[in-house]
């Protein structure tokens, strides 16, 4: 568990940069710093780890003031995973996931068994990858590589600032949905930065919507789109908030049960649908009525424009 009470950080006279910051983020929680650039993202995430310390305010980690604890001990039982990577060009990427684990002493079959499975978990075949060096990789993989070493240590605490933001939309969804798929087999908790409002919804337990060095919502990132704090958070969230909340929303949520003579053929979508994608198969379908499929083939339910209207 990670608090922040009454964070602020301004580095000369005048120049506020986190005002009054308190907010708790759970054990084995991801929570999401967003907020347009220079609004002290990563100021935030740096005071854990205490690269920076606060002007005011304490920061406790598990329990424990941070300012009292030893900074190297800190930093070893925290991950930190940056936007530009940082893999060391003249090492191997097993080198490179290796680097803590070898640093702390870890024999070398024990410390390059865990990087072949590190590297498995982060979707890297090791027998092809593990022996070349970070040029001969994607940006993708290069990125899933300084996942693989930030996890290597097996921190308690993840900061990762803007991980996915150098790689192009197609990978990032990518490694987006990787690391969801990480995330619940990890169980760490996670401080994630990022400016990707779509980004955030997808992956974030929670939200932290930051503006000049203040927090203006803090929620589920359902909650948020439901009911945006004021202004700035609905101008965020952008105009198509309703529909950015339909993608959150399974179909199974909005349809009708049929009834029991419901014989008529009608276009399908499936049960593992958003809400927001059989709205798009029925603008498809003319409006039409579709069929709510489950994977058995079974007929489940309907959906029409109408039931829209009807959004809880
Ligand atoms: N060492 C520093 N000295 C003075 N100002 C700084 C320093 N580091 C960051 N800032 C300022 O703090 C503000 C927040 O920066 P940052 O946390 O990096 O923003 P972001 O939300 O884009 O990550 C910016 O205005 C930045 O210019
Ligand atoms: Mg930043």
């Amino acid at each position: 568990m990670i608090e922040f009470i009454g964070v602020s950080k301004s580095y000369n006279a005048g120049t506020v940069i986190l005002n009054d910051i308190s907010l708790t983020v759970e054990r084995g929680e991801l929570v999401i710093l967003i907020g347009p650039s220079g609004c002290g993202k990563s100021t935030l995430l740096r005071l854990v780890n205490r690269m920076i310390a606060p002007s005011s305010g304490q920061i406790l980690i598990g329990g424990k003031d941070s300012a009292l604890l030893d900074p190297v001990e800190l930093r070893r039982g925290i991950g930190y995973v940056i936007q530009s990577i940082g893999l060391f060009p003249h090492m191997t990427i097993f080198e490179n996931v290796e680097v803590v684990p070898s640093i702390l002493g870890t024999q070398k079959a024990e410390r390059r068994s865990r990087a072949e499975s590190l590297l498995h978990t982060v979707g890297l075949e090791p027998g092809v990858y593990g022996s070349r060096y970070p040029r001969a990789l994607s940006g993708g993989q290069q990125q899933r590589v300084g996942i693989a070493r930030a996890l290597a240590a097996d921190p308690d605490v993840m900061l990762m600032d803007e991980p996915f933001s150098a790689v192009d939309p197609i990978t990032r969804g990518g490694l987006q949905d990787e690391f969801l798929r990480i995330k619940t087999e990890i169980n760490k908790t996670i401080v994630f930065v990022t400016h990707d409002i779509d980004e955030a919804i997808k992956i974030g337990d929670r939200v932290c919507v930051l503006n000049a060095g203040a927090v203006q919502q803090f929620d589920t990132p359902e909650a948020l789109l439901r009911a945006p704090a004021n202004d700035f958070v609905a101008s965020f969230l952008g105009e198509d908030r309703e529909l950015k909340r339909l993608s959150l929303m399974p179909v199974t949520a909005l349809m009708r049960i049929p009834p029991s003579n419901a014989g008529e053929a009608r276009g399908q979508v499936l049960a593992s649908s958003s809400a927001r994608d059989a709205l798009s198969q029925l603008m498809g379908a003319s409006g039409r009525e579709l069929n709510v499929m489950d994977v058995a083939g079974n007929v489940i339910g309907l959906i029409a424009m109408s039931d829209y209207g009807r959004n809880p």
